[in-house]
């Protein structure tokens, strides 16, 4: 048997893949084992689950989808490589952003560190250098960036821009934190906080050729463990998916925000109280924020690329009475 041919435990397509990670009841009942288990010989190519042409999470055919390549909904296909003569790039309302308009329109930032990738992601390169040299982006995919998401989404104003200095709380391996580096620019500074020792030993990889990001393995619960390493900050960014977000993205502002700066907040509704209803949960944790001494701006819902999440944004009043 072909590896991926068939086999219970490693399913050979990523629709299948996604619908079991999301509904445990379906794997269930179409468990091999079982007796109302749907039971047919797979054939090569076709996923054993669903019967349909299977889009292989090992496939190597298609450019760029092997393993370790960017997977799920989104991904690129292909790594660097010219953005070709027809790809044009406009400015994104949000400065740092751009958009890179060919055959299909994709959001970029401008390649801090040109000729690396961070995660396997698409790089372009573009006329527009001094001396008719090319400039290279970097493709930002709202599928595996919540940032990306929320200026998809429609965000009036992510305050993460050139020059300026962020804290992004929850920061896992660097993927989201490599494109704010890259927003914010030589002139700005990424403080990273993420405690997991695993996907900290790759954000302090990928610090080490982004200079302006600043890598720290700790609990964000504990602002006082790197109080020595921040200066003061103009925008929060939070993605701990904790249930006490909101009380960690106050602590952290009282220590470092400066007065009048901003947070963005992505809220995972499920991490919080999986029982209620995704609206209520987000209007708490409002509210939660307003007792820290926030001040609202604008909410979006991160649909389609991201299920009950929202993404909130606040100004941080420290002296309002
Ligand atoms: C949803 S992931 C963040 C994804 C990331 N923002 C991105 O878009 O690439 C949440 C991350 O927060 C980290 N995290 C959770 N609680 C934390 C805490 N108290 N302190 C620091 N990091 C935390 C987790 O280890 C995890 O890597």
């Amino acid at each position: 048997m072909a590896f991926g041919e068939f086999c219970c435990i490693f399913v050979d397509c990523a629709d299948c893949l996604r619908r079991i990670r999301w509904t445990w009841r379906l794997f269930w009942a179409r468990w091999p084992g079982r007796s109302n288990a749907r039971r047919r010989r797979p054939r090569k190519g076709f996923c054993p689950w669903c019967a349909k042409r299977s889009r292989s999470r090992w496939s190597t055919s298609r450019r760029g989808r092997g393993r370790g390549a960017p997977r799920g909904r989104g991904a690129p296909r292909g790594r660097g490589g010219a953005g070709g003569s027809n790809t044009v790039l406009e400015p994104h309302r949000h400065p740092g952003v751009f958009i890179a308009k060919g055959k299909e329109h994709m959001l970029v930032t401008k390649n801090l560190v040109p000729g690396e990738s961070v995660y396997g992601e698409k790089r372009i390169s573009i006329d527009g250098g001094v001396d008719g040299t090319k400039i290279e982006y970097r493709v930002w995919n709202p599928f595996r960036s919540k940032l990306a998401a929320g200026v998809l989404s429609g965000l009036d104003n992510i305050f993460i821009a050139p020059g300026k200095k962020v804290l992004y709380l929850g920061a896992a391996s660097g993927t989201s934190v490599s494109h704010v580096a890259d927003i914010v620019g030589p002139e700005g500074v990424v403080y990273a906080v993420e405690f997991s020792p695993r996907s900290g030993r790759d954000l302090i990889t990928m610090a080490k050729k982004r200079t302006n990001v600043i890598p720290i393995v700790e609990d964000a619960r504990l602002p006082n463990k790197y109080r020595m390493l921040i200066s003061t900050v103009d925008v929060i960014f939070a993605d701990v998916a904790q249930p006490d977000q909101a009380r960690i993205v106050v602590h952290n502002a009282q220590s470092f925000l400066r007065e009048n700066g901003h947070v963005v907040i992505s809220i995972k509704a499920s991490c919080i109280d999986s029982t209620a209803p995704p609206d209520v949960i987000f209007a708490s944790e409002l509210q939660k924020l307003k007792e820290g001494r926030f001040k609202p701006i604008e909410q979006v819902t991160l649909e389609p690329y991201e299920r009950d999440h929202a993404m909130v944004t606040a100004q941080y009043r420290r002296h309002a009475s």
